[in-house]
């Protein structure tokens, strides 16, 4: 059983798109995953089959039909243990620990919006999801729907190599990941950080958690705040002591 994306949009030449190359499209030719775009319009109303109208009590812009939307979830046949999600920044933001139980389920039932947005009541009486990939505005909801199924799709069972699902573990440490460097060892002037080229294990491992301690602190006090409560609460100093190695992580 592969895991389902379906995805009912406006756009539906839109998927896979970028997802149907490189790791996310060997997935899907190997039958890991699988998307059906269904296209929001065959469920519209009338001779132009319209999917929207103005918003009551006026205001710019259009909002899509609840009855509309509910025809083309139901014709989706999905499970109830399949969440659905509307993308929109109106929603929760996107974390990594969402990722990994929408990746652990069967699937996902992705509404894409365009216009002002959807009527507010087929949202809450379908129980679905609300979601936001970030702080500021798309045209529309396929682009967030594309991000969220990549994000998805790598951590499916088989999809990644081994090299780089074994970096998992430390995403859940909720630091941001330390710089890496390649050859050459010298770069317009520049030198490689010395301990990188030690053979020192224990001192590279140290040298990189206390770089991806730094750079959460500067980029992301959230993090840091989070991260520091976790680590003091465990009994663990933030000093590049921990064990762990630094990794991208939210
Ligand atoms: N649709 C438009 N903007 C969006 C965003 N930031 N996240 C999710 N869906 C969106």
């Amino acid at each position: 059983m592969s895991w389902q994306a379906t995805v009912l949009t406006l756009f539906p030449e839109m998927f896979p798109g970028p997802l149907g190359l490189s790791l996310a499209g060997r997935a899907l030719e190997g039958g890991v995953w699988s998307c059906s775009a269904q296209d929001l319009r065959q469920h519209g109303l009338g001779r132009h089959r319209a999917v929207d109208d103005s918003p009551f009590g006026g205001g710019a812009g259009m909002v899509m039909r609840p009855d509309v939307v509910d025809a083309a979830l139901a014709a989706t046949q999905a499970g109830a243990d399949v969440p659905r999600v509307f993308l929109t920044p109106r929603g929760r933001p996107l974390r990594q620990q969402d990722v990994q139980r929408y990746a652990q389920g069967p699937g996902l039932v992705l509404l894409c919006g365009r216009f002002e947005g959807v009527d507010e009541r087929v949202l809450q009486s379908r129980e679905i999801e609300q979601v936001s990939i970030g702080d500021y505005v798309l045209s529309g909801g396929e682009t967030a729907a594309l991000v969220l199924l990549d994000a998805c799709i790598r951590l499916l069972p088989g999809v990644m190599g081994s090299e780089e699902s074994g970096v998992e573990e430390s995403f859940s440490a909720g630091l941001l990941e330390y710089p890496h460097y390649t050859r050459p060892a010298v770069w317009e002037g520049q030198d490689v950080p010395e301990v990188l080229l030690s053979g020192n294990h224990a001192a590279i491992a140290a040298w990189r958690q206390k770089q991806a301690e730094e750079i959460t602190r500067e980029r992301r006090p959230d993090l840091w705040s989070a991260w520091l409560a976790r680590t003091e609460k465990n009994g663990a100093a933030a000093t590049g002591k921990t064990g762990q190695t630094g990794q991208t992580g939210v």
